[in-house]
């Protein structure tokens, strides 16, 4: 039936948040459209209209890494992280889009959710992760800093005029 498919998707559990009954973190490797659905609307209610569409996200669920932070067997989203490889070095993996829902930020939900996507990265053999963040998004460069990441470079004007980036990055401990 087509809402038991929907229920079970994503499939993949990677972990569980520690201490917090029932998150869990998935790495989608299928979809149907109820689910890509609740997956753009999550990114557009986050970044709005910089938030990704179904052409931008089904290319990263096929090609790509797409993770979902999310209650087993509920629809609501509480986490969403996009990853690619990286072309020139294919030992890097880059940090697209991380985002905890509104109203649950600021419960350490950011920090484990980051912590079990970069142990299964880790997992699949790559040695560091690179992402761009805007200059003054103090919650989410506190978050990166916490995690291990360093600002390696500024780029102004990153994403056109007065989106100013630092660029961070995280080397793996082997
Ligand atoms: C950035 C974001 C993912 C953080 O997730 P979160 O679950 O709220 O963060 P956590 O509660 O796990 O916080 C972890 C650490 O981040 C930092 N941090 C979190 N919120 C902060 C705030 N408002 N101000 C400063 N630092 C903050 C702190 O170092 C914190 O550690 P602490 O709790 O020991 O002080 C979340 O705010 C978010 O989704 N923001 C909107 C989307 C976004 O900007 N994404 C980043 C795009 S590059």
């Amino acid at each position: 039936m087509q809402l038991d498919k929907v229920k079970n998707l994503p499939k993949k559990v990677v972990d569980s948040l520690e201490n917090i009954d029932g998150l869990t973190v998935f790495l989608v490797q299928d979809y149907n459209n109820q689910f890509l659905r609740r997956l753009v609307d999550f990114g557009e209610d986050i970044f709005g209209e910089l938030g990704m569409d179904e052409w931008g996200l089904v290319p990263q669920i096929r090609h790509g890494n797409v993770y979902v932070l999310k209650e087993e067997g509920k629809r609501n989203i509480s986490g969403l992280a996009i990853l690619m490889r990286d072309w020139e070095d294919s030992e890097k993996v880059y940090l697209f889009d991380f985002a905890i829902a509104d109203e649950l930020q600021g419960n350490r939900l950011g920090y484990h959710f980051l912590k079990i996507i970069i142990g299964n990265i880790k997992e699949q053999g790559f040695k560091r992760m690179s992402l761009t963040v805007d200059t003054e998004n103090e919650p989410a460069i506190g978050l990166y800093e916490k995690i291990g990441f360093k600002i390696t470079e500024t780029s102004m004007d990153e994403y056109g005029k007065s989106h100013d980036r630092y660029i961070m990055v995280m080397e793996f401990q082997e």
